[in-house]
């Protein structure tokens, strides 16, 4: 049995995320998670949400509430939407936890030992109104680049632009808009990453089979410009990881925090922690430290692009540069981004369909199909209505849907509500389960590989298979002259929706728990062995005709949607 340590890329805490976020990190960790534990393999899937940082603290100054108590708010809520979409998390953490400010501090005393770490004296921007410094999103104004006049201090919206708070043209605070601001001296700490870069570089180079996407935008900050720079680990802000070196305090850094790119990935060991704190494990060591059994742990991270330059070298350069046994990634899986009709999606303009609206409209795995069926792996995609009408009443409704309540439905009709007799399979049942035993290995290979769409295109091939046998076979047919061969034909579909149950559970986890329970079976046993797994609902095994499993969505609907949506979301 193997073992899988899944991590998705961990949602910040400001606010329900959207569709775009949804399929660029979480969902396929989850397809990846389901399907790995239906194999039998040993799994632990981690998430929590990212809570520190300014973007945080604004959201909660927003709401008009203490950041703490935001934060406890929104992580149940998101905890909730999670759970609705069917995020099988075997922890969903927080980064605010104990567990991480410990192993936080911890990581930054080891790194100071080994003189990772300097500290610098820099000149930042102070609000003399706020009384404050104003870090990154603290700070608004013109765009230098693009001329857009609301860019913030991290970054650009509008041409992505990264920036420096400094280089904002008519500065301007965030939190009052003063512009009576000015620019003084603070000490910071910086992360050498600078002398790790042939470490870091060795490492990549020595990953096997990483994504282009991924091992591209790496090489990239290593090599352009100047090479991987030091980076700025400390912000001037209140909420977050109190500086220290280990536990002790650290002189100079009194009532700052580190910088929250520094905490949230070390998230991903302390949410282990807390899954073993909740009393959901018993040995969290053994899935992240190498000297404790983590060294036959394959890691696999799931995220977007904008991401990947803190997972490849990063947070790696945390891990190498505490000399400590820690697990390393082994895999990173990153996507490129889902646009909405014709546009981005937009938290922060409210641009799109968001989780919560999502799931008030249609069940999850309407959802789940569409978004992995598109993920934007090889290039962005977009999402519009009518492709999601489309591929719902099709892939959905016509073909799956379709095929179970006709063999369900046929059967009680002809026969009774028991898996019937007829003889043994002919020539067109060995051809179909040929035909499916070729596409379920070339399923599992595409599953392994993380190829979602892929996957997603064979599963579908996998259920028009059996339609198409149906089809053929035609057994209301066949009833009126053969029925022991009609009987034959509808033992064989019954079996197929087991078969398609557990093949499709990692997509449509809902509508699979349906189809096993109208099958009346619990044996969720992966088809290794197809012929066999046919034939594991025996004649007299009794089931039921289930509710729709999915229904198609109107012409009508499609436009109401898509007028709701078109606006911004206040
Ligand atoms: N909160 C970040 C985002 O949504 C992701 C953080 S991932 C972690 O883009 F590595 F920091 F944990
Ligand atoms: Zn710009």
């Amino acid at each position: 049995m193997a073992r899988h340590l899944i991590t998705s890329a961990i949602p910040y805490i400001n606010g329900i995320k959207h569709l775009g976020n949804l399929v660029g990190s979480q969902l396929p960790a989850d397809l990846y998670a389901r399907f790995q534990r239906g194999r039998g393999n040993e799994v632990l899937f981690l998430c929590a949400t990212d809570e520190h940082g300014t973007p945080a603290e604004l959201a909660a100054a927003k709401a008009g509430k203490p950041v703490a108590e935001y934060c406890a708010e929104m992580h149940a809520v998101q905890s909730k939407i999670a759970e609705g979409f069917r995020l099988s998390f075997d922890h969903f953490g927080r980064s605010s936890s104990e567990q991480n400010k410990v192993l936080t501090q911890h990581f930054a005393g080891r790194l100071a030992e080994a003189g990772l770490i300097r500290e610098v004296s820099e000149k930042q921007v102070y609000s003399n109104t706020d009384g404050r410094f104003l870090p990154d999103r603290y700070i608004e104004g013109t765009c230098p680049n693009c001329g857009y006049d609301k860019a913030r201090g991290d970054q650009c919206e509008n041409c992505t632009k990264q920036l420096d708070p400094t280089d904002l043209i008519d500065p301007r605070s965030a939190i009052s808009g003063s512009t009576d601001l000015e620019v003084r001296e603070t000490k910071h700490l910086y992360l050498c990453q600078s002398q790790m870069k042939d470490q870091l570089e060795e490492w990549i180079d020595t990953r096997e089979g990483w994504p282009i996407l991924t091992t591209s935008i790496a090489k990239k900050w290593l090599t352009d410009g100047d090479g991987l720079q030091d980076r700025g680990i400390t912000r001037d802000l209140a909420w977050g990881v109190p500086v220290k070196k280990g536990t002790e305090d650290w002189p100079g850094m009194e009532g700052k925090v580190f910088y929250v790119w520094f905490d949230a990935p070390i998230e991903y060991i302390a949410a282990a922690q807390e899954w073993v704190d909740a009393g959901k494990g018993t040995d969290w060591e053994r899935w992240w430290r190498t000297d404790k059994g983590a060294d036959d742990v394959r890691y696999t991270q799931f995220m977007g692009k904008d991401n990947v330059p803190f997972h490849t070298l990063s947070f790696p350069a945390t891990i190498l540069g505490s000399g400590e046994p820690w697990k390393l990634v082994d895999y990173i899986k990153s996507f490129n981004y889902l646009n909405y009709d014709g546009g981005q999606f937009s938290t922060s303009q409210g641009r799109g369909v968001f989780m919560d609206q999502a799931l008030e409209i249609l069940p999850a795995d309407y959802w789940r199909w569409w978004l992995l069926s598109h993920a934007p792996e090889s290039s962005d995609s977009e999402f519009t209505w009518e492709n999601f009408q489309t591929s719902v009443n099709k892939d959905l409704a016509d073909v799956l849907g379709n095929f179970v309540s006709r063999v369900t439905k046929f059967c009680r009709s002809k026969f009774s509500e028991a898996v019937p007799e007829g003889g043994a399979y002919g020539p067109r049942e060995e051809a179909l389960i040929e035909t499916l035993s070729t596409r379920i290995r070339a399923y599992e290979a595409h599953m392994e590989a993380m190829d979602v769409r892929k996957s997603a295109g064979e599963l579908r091939a996998i259920w028009v298979a059996g339609n198409e046998y149906l089809q053929d076979a035609a057994p209301w047919t066949t009833f009126k002259t053969d029925p022991e061969a009609a009987a034959m034909q509808i033992r064989l579909a019954l079996n197929l929706i087991r078969l398609y149950a557990v093949l499709s559970a990692p997509f449509i986890p809902d509508a699979s728990a349906q189809m096993m329970e109208a099958m009346q079976t619990e044996d969720g046993s992966w088809p290794d062995d197809v012929p066999a797994a046919l034939q594991l609902l025996t004649p007299g095994h009794a089931f039921t005709v289930p509710d729709v499993t999915f229904r198609k969505i109107s012409d009508e609907e499609r436009e109401g949607w898509q007028e709701r949506f078109s606006g911004l979301r206040s």
